[in-house]
């Protein structure tokens, strides 16, 4: 059975102290809950926290291990702070930083190769959508970066579907067109490494999900948690989401 999974991507928003708060206000409810936080913010955090019960997730990592690469984390860092999970290609990066696929490949290969649990996300923008070449971008996102795995390591990777035009907008996808999605990529991941291996694959919605609409999605066959961007900075909405399974 693949596992349910809430995740909070706190962004760049909080200072340590708001932090601490909003971290001890989460209430940990029986499904895995992920909060990735600030990178400065981990090493405390994982001491606060009991990261069997909630996972301690970065929000972007380095492929290299070590060595000069000025400003940059890897996995080991992350690993020997107890982080458990690392979000691999926000949109937000790919878009801001320019991240390729092939380096999120990269990244993916890194993150599994130190023993943590890449959160891969792949979203199509308003006009990609518009346009009807939503699947296959998709699809092809999931192709160029994931493809090269073995079974075994896909199946310790979670997928965040989260399209452009749903992040931070208030419009989230509506149920059937998340589920639409969700289905199309689980069915990509069959063609590729049969359904067995597809249907353990956690695939998580993301974009403006909340408190309000979070059962109805999580109730589609296919989608399997949240990646919860604005909602999981208020800790009464994001438990509210947790509690929605
Ligand atoms: P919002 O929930 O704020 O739309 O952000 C979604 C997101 O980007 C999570 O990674």
């Amino acid at each position: 059975m693949r596992k349910k999974i809430a995740a909070g991507n706190w962004k760049m928003n909080k200072t340590f102290e708001e932090g601490q708060i909003l971290l001890s206000e989460v209430v940990n409810p029986n499904v895995q809950v992920v909060l990735c936080v600030p990178f400065p913010y981990l090493s405390t955090f994982g001491k606060m926290i009991d990261t069997d019960k909630v996972s301690l997730g970065a929000q972007n990592c380095y492929p290299k291990a070590s060595g000069a690469y000025t400003g940059e984390v890897s996995i080991p860092m992350l690993k020997s702070v107890g982080v458990g999970h690392v979000i691999i290609g926000h949109s937000e990066r790919r878009q801001y930083f320019n991240e390729s696929d092939a380096f999120l490949a990269e990244k993916v290969d890194a993150t599994l190769e130190g023993g943590l649990t890449p959160i891969f996300c792949c979203g199509e923008t308003l006009e990609q959508r518009n346009e009807g070449i939503h699947f296959d971008f998709v699809c092809g996102q999931i192709t160029n970066s994931l493809f090269h795995l073995s079974a075994e390591d896909l199946k310790k990777t979670v997928i965040a579907y989260e399209p452009i035009w749903a992040i931070g907008t208030g419009v989230t996808a509506s149920n059937d067109q998340a589920q639409e999605m969700h289905k199309v990529l689980r069915d990509h991941l069959a063609s590729k490494y049969g359904q067995e291996v597809a249907d353990e694959i956690s695939i998580l919605y993301g974009g403006s999900v909340n408190g309000a609409n979070a059962q109805e999605l999580f109730a589609c066959p296919d989608v399997d948690g949240g990646l919860v961007g604005g909602a999981s900075l208020k800790s009464r909405e994001f438990t509210n989401i947790a509690k929605s399974f």
